[in-house]
């Protein structure tokens, strides 16, 4: 029998990979050149390693990044579909976010002081999320690192639930797997001496009897989630379990935090807006504020006070929350531009509009061809699953992740001017994202699937 991967012979994957390695190769000699010299200075050639996760035979050496397009060194362009893996949701650069950038940066980068901008991204903010309490944070990772600390704070207790193979940032804390009913760290962390299972619980997503035995325990100060899983390929949430998630942390005293940075291509108000999901912390980071470097996370009034009151009552000394440049002049001033300018419901109509013109191209791939594949959506995000039917865990999820098909597929499209992310296949739709880009894309899938079975057959 040969031997297939999601439906395709694995030689034709390999055979399609050699000639799209050859093709890339050909098409970015300067990339090359400028590969050759950061090798010497960065890890991976790369100011941050995973920028070398693309699979490409050398790292890809951006020239601008504008709206919905790419251009590199070599003079390539592409329609951008990855978007800075979230960072760039609403578009590189925004014209309001540039413009407010420029103007505060000839005021003041940091001078721990907040500016007017503060007095109006916060009551924006309060007004489209539904919580009044608010702060900064330079990533989500930090964001999520700050709510975890609050949260333990103010409930006394020491535990945090999250899901299997949730990814919430750099957050020590939630690098755990679940094996044979244990949390453990999660293979691949490096450097870590903690025994992280000592005070985190990990169940699975969608499994509402091990979440409540979980939580029935009283020891979790917060469960952190994504409301869809967008990490794992993507997991969406079955129907009643994110109110059941809901109750059962209220029942059990335990505190619930939406990280909405990936789920805010729901709509205006994220996930938590559409499905009206009442965390107590709502965690939005990457896009926020236009793509520059800014996360924020709010809270309830009742949160509020009791956090105030254990800042009051504690010993004096640092709280271990906050950093120094969080709430930079600059980052308030991108954020209140992208709140008032750039994530717009007009801007959503659009994102929504073409992620479901792509979504029915890449269905209707995927039925006329009788792929054993799936498409999953959350608003203007989706991805493609290797499934015949979609997982309803992590676990599940991670497993059927193939190998090759996703590099064979992601290369194929970048040579031919479509940037999707090197993480599965997420593809984001932004205000910026043209229509005849959407279709190039799907007719891009189209012509893969193509030369797979052409591939197949020679
Ligand atoms: C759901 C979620 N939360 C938090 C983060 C962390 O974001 P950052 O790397 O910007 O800190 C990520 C990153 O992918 C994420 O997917």
């Amino acid at each position: 029998m040969t031997d297939r991967i999601a439906g395709i012979p694995r030689t034709a994957l390999e055979r399609l990979l050699a000639d799209e390695r050859a093709r890339f190769d050909a098409a970015h000699p300067r990339s090359r050149a400028l590969a050759a010299r950061t090798a010497a200075h960065w890890l991976h050639g790369v100011p941050m390693h995973w920028m070398g996760d693309w699979g490409t035979p050398v790292t890809l050496f951006l020239q601008a990044a504008r709206g919905a397009e790419l251009a590199d060194v070599d003079g390539n362009t592409y329609a951008d579909f990855c978007l800075g893996d979230t960072g760039a949701m609403f578009g590189h650069s925004p014209e309001p976010v540039a413009r407010a950038l420029e103007a505060q940066g000839r005021r003041g980068f940091t001078a721990m002081l907040p500016t007017e901008d503060a007095a109006v991204a916060g009551e924006l903010l309060a007004a489209r999320f539904g919580l009044p309490f608010w702060q900064m944070a330079q990533t989500a990772s930090d964001a999520n690192r700050a709510v975890l600390r609050w949260a333990r704070a103010i409930t006394g207790r020491k535990s945090l639930l999250v899901f299997e193979h949730c990814y919430h940032g750099a957050v020590d804390d939630a690098f755990v797997r679940l094996e044979e009913g244990r949390t453990v760290n999660r293979p691949g962390l490096v450097g870590q001496a903690a025994d992280l299972g000592l005070h985190t619980r990990c169940v699975e997503f969608n499994d509402l009897a091990a979440l409540e035995a979980a939580l029935r325990t009283r020891e979790v100060a917060c469960v952190l989630a994504e409301p869809v899983m967008t990490n794992a390929g993507m997991v969406l949430p079955e129907p009643g379990f994110l109110e059941a998630l809901r109750e059962l942390t209220r029942r059990h005293r335990t505190l619930l935090a939406i990280d909405e940075t990936h789920t805010l291509s729901t709509g205006p108000g994220g996930y938590t807006g559409v499905a009206r999901l009442e965390p107590d912390f709502f965690v939005a980071g990457k896009a926020i504020a236009g793509g520059f470097p800014c996360a924020v996370y709010g809270f309830t009034a009742e949160l509020e006070e009791r956090i105030r009151g254990m800042l009051a009552a504690k010993p004096a000394g640092h709280s271990g929350i906050g950093t120094t440049l969080a709430g930079n002049a600059l980052a308030v001033a991108a954020l209140r531009a992208c709140l008032e300018q750039v994530m717009t419901p007009r801007a959503y109509e659009h994102m929504l509009a073409m992620a479901e013109r792509l979504e029915d191209g890449l269905e209707r791939l995927i039925e006329q061809e009788s792929l054993p594949w799936h498409v999953q959506r959350v608003g203007a995000r989706l991805e493609v699953g290797f499934t015949r039917t979609p997982p309803r865990t992590g676990r599940q999820s991670v497993g059927a992740l193939p190998p090759l098909l996703p590099d064979v597929i992601r290369l194929y499209l970048l040579n031919r001017g479509l940037v999707i992310t090197p993480f599965h296949n997420m593809m984001l739709l932004s205000p910026a994202t043209p229509a005849a880009a959407v279709d190039r894309l799907a007719v891009g899938w189209s012509q893969c699937v193509a030369d797979l079975t052409i591939a197949a057959r020679s």
